[in-house]
């Protein structure tokens, strides 16, 4: 364990994080007084974080939608070599694109998301066309039936994540998409990783009701490489733990556009998102998604406008909502996948589970949900 961070001790049975979750969790009376916010740290435990400036021209930049490398902030906590949260980087507008792609491109086949597992793929071929126009005639303080869109949790990425086995699998892979895998060198350049590879990722979909349980991100064969992830919409807070359920996690908010690293000593540690909250700004949207489309990004920048009539929906969708995608490198290079037999389950391929916890209807997915 590294020096410094709080040991919490085993009290009535429950773990040092599973009590700071619950905590946490409670939408009522919970003090967030020591959450950490990196938009205007001044936490005891923040550091700076150096980045690699030189590595990634301005041009890459502004081609995945990012400010120059130069003009971003990265902090790291004490205690925790290898992590990096880097306070909302792109350039205005850019955000957009990613929340677009999220509930109208990645959601479309061959990828993989949490409906396939009690629907046809006739019935979710269309979830943005199914969805949109119930949307965006919902009126907020109404209950009306939900729609797909709302009922999506989590959609997995070129190597697609099997969340019985908590596995991935060589013949279960789909092209990651380019854009995503752009951006996500950018960033992991930035951060000193010119190697890494996008190979899997995990897109997560949360409500005010949320939540994702206590985890560590293991399956992955390659573990010298960074996991990134990329919030956007309403915030959260996010724990991080130790190497063990015993230590008390360090709560930080994650924003709209923020960027989180885990890589080194602080790949493999548990973390959890307890709870989704309402931007601290305080309006439907935070303000860095209510900027239109940069006029001057380069003619191949991998950000595409979104049409005013497709963002109204995102837009409408966020309100309540946040996204948050994950990028993980599978294989090391030159690595495949060791042969092994695989069970019927495995064959099957049937995924019921995720760690996607929901306080109102209180689902425990079987296997993979901490208790
Ligand atoms: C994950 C994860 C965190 C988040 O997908 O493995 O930890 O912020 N996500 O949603
Ligand atoms: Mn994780």
């Amino acid at each position: 364990m590294a020096a410094g961070r709080a040991v919490g001790a085993r009290e009535g049975g429950e773990d040092a994080f599973r009590r700071l979750f619950r905590l946490y969790r409670r939408r009522e009376g919970s003090d967030l007084a020591a959450v950490i916010d990196f938009s205007k740290p001044r936490a005891r435990q923040v550091i700076n974080a150096p980045l690699s400036y030189s590595s990634v021209s301005d041009q890459d930049a502004s081609r995945a939608g990012l400010r120059p490398v130069s003009q971003w902030k990265a902090y790291g906590l004490e205690s925790y070599p290898g992590f990096v949260f880097i306070p909302n980087p792109f350039l205005p507008g850019c955000q957009r694109h990613w929340v677009k792609q999220c509930l109208k491109q990645y959601i479309q086949k061959p990828n993989v998301c949490n409906l396939d597992m009690h629907m046809s793929s006739k019935e979710t071929a269309d979830l943005w066309g199914q969805s949109q126009q119930q949307l965006r005639n919902k009126r907020s303080n109404k209950r009306e039936a939900k729609t797909l869109l709302e009922k999506l949790r989590w959609v997995t990425l070129g190597y697609h994540y099997n969340w019985n086995t908590k596995k991935y699998f060589a013949d279960h892979c789909t092209s990651f998409p380019s854009d995503l895998a752009f951006l996500s060198e950018q960033v992991a350049k930035a951060c000193g990783f010119p190697g890494f590879r996008a190979e899997a990722g995990i897109l997560n979909y949360y409500h005010f009701d949320s939540s994702l349980g206590i985890h560590v991100d293991e399956s992955e064969l390659d573990h010298s490489q960074p996991l990134l992830s990329f919030s956007f919409g309403q915030s959260s807070i996010f724990l991080l733990g130790g190497q063990n359920r015993e230590e008390a996690p360090v709560a930080m908010f994650m924003h709209s556009g923020d960027m989180m690293i885990m890589s080194g000593f602080s790949r493999l540690l548990y973390h959890a998102v307890p709870r989704v909250l309402p931007n601290l700004e305080g309006k439907p949207l935070p303000s860095c998604l209510e900027l239109p489309h940069p006029t001057d990004l380069p003619l191949d920048s991998v950000i595409e406008p979104c049409s005013q009539e497709v963002w109204e929906v995102c837009a409408k969708y966020l309100q309540a909502s946040r996204i948050n995608m994950t990028v993980r490198q599978v294989l090391a290079e030159g690595q495949s996948f060791p042969t092994e037999t695989r069970t019927n389950q495995e064959l099957d391929n049937v995924c019921t589970g995720s760690y996607h916890e929901e306080n109102s209807e209180i689902k425990k997915h079987k296997s993979n949900i901490d208790s």
